[in-house]
């Protein structure tokens, strides 16, 4: 007897204009489904969808800033229905705190956070009326750990986890809608050079560090069988142990390894990044 054939499921990936959102529509897409793809850039939102289309998905480009609720009720609430949200869109700043400017600590913060909670509470909502959904936000290993230099993402990748993990909680009366986080490690993508910065020297991902289509196949395997968090990347739990186990050790080790490891010796002046809005492609 032939195998029963799957269902396309509709899957949206907000951030899906690069890095880690661009290769998971690309998955998606190669797993025969269909995506939706949002971002603030239409161009390189366009340049995804062509190669999504050429692997034979469905392809909706929905141009979105995660910072404008209505238009994200509007995006939750569009198309026959939405299976899976990928939800990858972020910033990043570079900065001791003191010399980070208040308003792109501020826009950081929003984004990553309200941005993802207003993400979440879209989804959610398009889930309950559903009746199913499964909802995957872009942790970090930074959710878990603290380093220098990062503090407005890592208040919020801390702050998304604990938010992943209520959503967890207040959805159990929903045996089919699932709330997960994905929390890679360091990925080779543009973030560490888009990121707005404040220290002189351009970021990098530290060691060792993933392709982004790596941690989009678990974020396909999430969306087929979801679990509360999925880890990637060789070095977190090591990360994670030795932050909580050995906390003035690693907070000796932290800051010259960040200097080391986190910052290039390529010099760069203070900017703004794609903090505030999307930067020209290349
Ligand atoms: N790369 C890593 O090493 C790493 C490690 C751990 C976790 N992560 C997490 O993985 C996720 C993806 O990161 P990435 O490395 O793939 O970054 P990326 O290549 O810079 O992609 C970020 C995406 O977010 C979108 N975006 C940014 N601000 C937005 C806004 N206000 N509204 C809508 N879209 C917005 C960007 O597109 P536009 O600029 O066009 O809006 C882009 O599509 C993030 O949550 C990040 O924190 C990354």
């Amino acid at each position: 007897m032939a195998a029963k054939r799957r269902e396309r499921r509709v899957v949206m990936v907000t951030g899906a204009s690069s890095g880690i959102g661009r290769a998971t529509a690309l998955a998606f897409a190669r797993n025969g489904d269909d995506v939706v793809l949002a971002a603030r850039s239409p161009g390189a939102l366009d340049l995804t969808a062509a190669e999504c289309r050429s692997l034979g998905a469905r392809v909706r480009v929905e141009p979105v800033d995660v910072n404008d609720a209505p238009a994200l009720r509007r995006l939750a609430g569009s198309g026959d229905r939405i299976d899976v949200w990928v939800h990858t869109a972020a910033v990043m700043a570079y900065g001791r705190f003191e010399e980070l400017p208040a308003d792109v600590f501020e826009q950081v913060v929003r984004t990553d956070l309200l941005g993802a909670a207003a993400v979440a509470r879209a989804a959610l909502a398009r889930f309950r009326a559903q009746r199913s959904g499964v909802l995957i936000l872009g942790g970090s290993v930074l959710s878990f750990i603290a380093a220098p230099y990062m503090s407005a993402y890592i208040t919020s990748k801390w702050g998304l986890r604990g938010l992943a993990r209520v959503l967890q909680q207040e959805t159990r009366d929903a045996p089919d809608i699932h709330v997960c986080l994905i929390d890679p490690g360091g990925v080779d993508t543009p973030i560490y050079r888009s990121a707005a910065n404040y220290t002189g020297r351009v970021g990098r991902p530290p060691p060792p560090v993933d392709r982004p289509a790596k941690v989009a196949s678990a974020i396909v395997g999430l969306a087929a069988r979801p679990r509360r968090a999925r880890s990637v990347g060789l070095a977190n739990r090591f990360m994670r142990i030795g932050f909580a186990a050995l906390p003035p050790v690693y907070d000796l080790l932290v800051g010259p390894l960040m200097r080391r490891a986190g910052l290039s010796r390529d010099p760069v002046g203070a900017h703004t990044g794609n903090v505030f809005a999307p930067l020209p492609r290349g």
